[in-house]
């Protein structure tokens, strides 16, 4: 019997790539998106890329009570992945409220379902910003947690409701993946990140640069602590987040409780590594003028992947070189993201 997975946030730019991964590997997948930040032509391009349609889709808000307990009525789940959530960080500062609105409550709706309809396995989106300000790296699932904005205090609040549940239901088996930084394209070049004006993060940003649409990266500080000044994260090829989840839905079954993993390369990038990379990889020059640093950021998120290659060995393969040319083929073909 194929297993059926819920894929909350199914249409976003991870959601979309490990759908394809989980089609690709005989599981029915069903879709809950509210399309607050994804165009319902990912959903099409899913279907084409797996070579194989979703089970379903249902166009709601995860923390519709109502609405998602009939979407687990009318399926029989093995497991959920949590991708649905609002991510800008600087949004979250604006508007905190409506973050721990739908990220916490979101995550809390979904539980309750789960419990109700007797679903007891999550694979949760969490993020490498739960560290902040990281004192050392690279870091360790057991480096100290110290959110620095409204965004990341909800994934770490997350964390912590899914703990609780674990310790109260002891049926539950809950992975949180901290994710480092995503990037890069289905190789397809099908699907990729189409995110909503100016971008804010820097990969689809010097995408654009390099295709013209906007005159040069602002590169945010060069005097931090690093070789060349410029901030340094730990990229990671969107199509490996995916394999890391389908990896995880299978690890779901190992032991029951709330485990946490980094899902990292372990290999720092500068924002100026990656402005090479990226001109190598589409041939075009990438204009840059170093100005301010951007309030906020920090010099060096580096994640540890050794966690997870010990329980699940497995570890991502696709570099950084891959990651931009990947980035470059979808904004070459899809030069307005899914709205041309
Ligand atoms: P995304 O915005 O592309 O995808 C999120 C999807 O969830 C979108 O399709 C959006 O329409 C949907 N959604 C949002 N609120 C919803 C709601 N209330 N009900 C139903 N659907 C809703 O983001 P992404 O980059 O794919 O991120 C997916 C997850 O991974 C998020 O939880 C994010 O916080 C987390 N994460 C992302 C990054 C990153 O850099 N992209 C890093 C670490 C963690
Ligand atoms: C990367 C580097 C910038 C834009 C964000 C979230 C984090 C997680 C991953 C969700 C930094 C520099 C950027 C630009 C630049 N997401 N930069 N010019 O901030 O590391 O992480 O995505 O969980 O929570 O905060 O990613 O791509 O914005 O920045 O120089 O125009 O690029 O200073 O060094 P960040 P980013």
């Amino acid at each position: 019997m194929p297993k059926t997975v819920l894929v909350t946030g199914g249409a976003g730019f991870i959601g979309s790539h490990t759908c394809v991964e989980l089609l690709q590997h005989g599981y029915d997948v069903v879709v809950v998106d509210d399309h607050s930040n994804s165009s319902p032509r990912a959903l099409e391009r899913i279907a084409k890329v797996a070579g194989t349609p979703l089970a379903a889709v249902y166009g709601i808000d995860v923390r519709d009570r109502r609405a998602l307990s009939s979407v687990f009525a009318a399926h029989r789940f093995d497991a959920v992945i949590h991708f649905a959530a609002k991510k800008a960080v600087g949004e979250s500062v604006e508007i905190p409220l409506e973050y721990y609105d739908i990220n916490v409550g979101g995550t809390t709706a979904l539980l309750a379902a789960m419990h109700e309809h007797g679903v007891h396995r999550l694979v949760f989106s969490s993020s490498c910003s739960i560290y902040g300000n990281a004192t050392e790296v690279p870091l360790t699932e057991q480096s100290p947690a110290g959110p620095t904005n409204p965004y990341a205090r909800t994934k770490l609040l997350c964390e912590e409701i899914l703990d609780d549940a674990c310790r109260r239901l002891p049926e539950l088996s809950v992975l949180a993946l901290r994710y480092f930084n995503p990037v890069g394209a289905h190789p397809s070049g099908l699907l990729g990140e189409d995110p909503h004006g100016v971008p804010n993060n820097v990969m689809p940003y010097v995408a654009q640069v390099a295709a013209g649409r906007l005159p040069r990266l602002s590169v945010f500080g060069n005097d931090y602590p690093t070789p060349d000044g410029t901030g340094i994260r730990d990229y990671i090829h969107v199509v490996d987040v995916a394999e890391g989840h389908r990896t995880a839905l299978e690890h779901l079954g190992d032991e029951n409780g709330m485990r946490v993993f980094n899902l990292g390369t372990g290999v720092g990038s500068s924002v100026l590594d990656l402005v090479a990379a990226f001109s190598e990889a589409s041939g075009r020059q990438i204009p840059y003028e170093i100005t301010g640093r951007r309030p906020g950021d920090v010099a060096e998120l580096v994640a540890d992947p050794s966690a997870v290659a010990r329980a699940w060995n497995w570890a991502t393969t696709r570099d950084l070189a891959t990651m931009c040319r990947d980035a470059w083929r979808f904004q070459e073909l899809n030069p307005t993201g899914y709205g041309a």
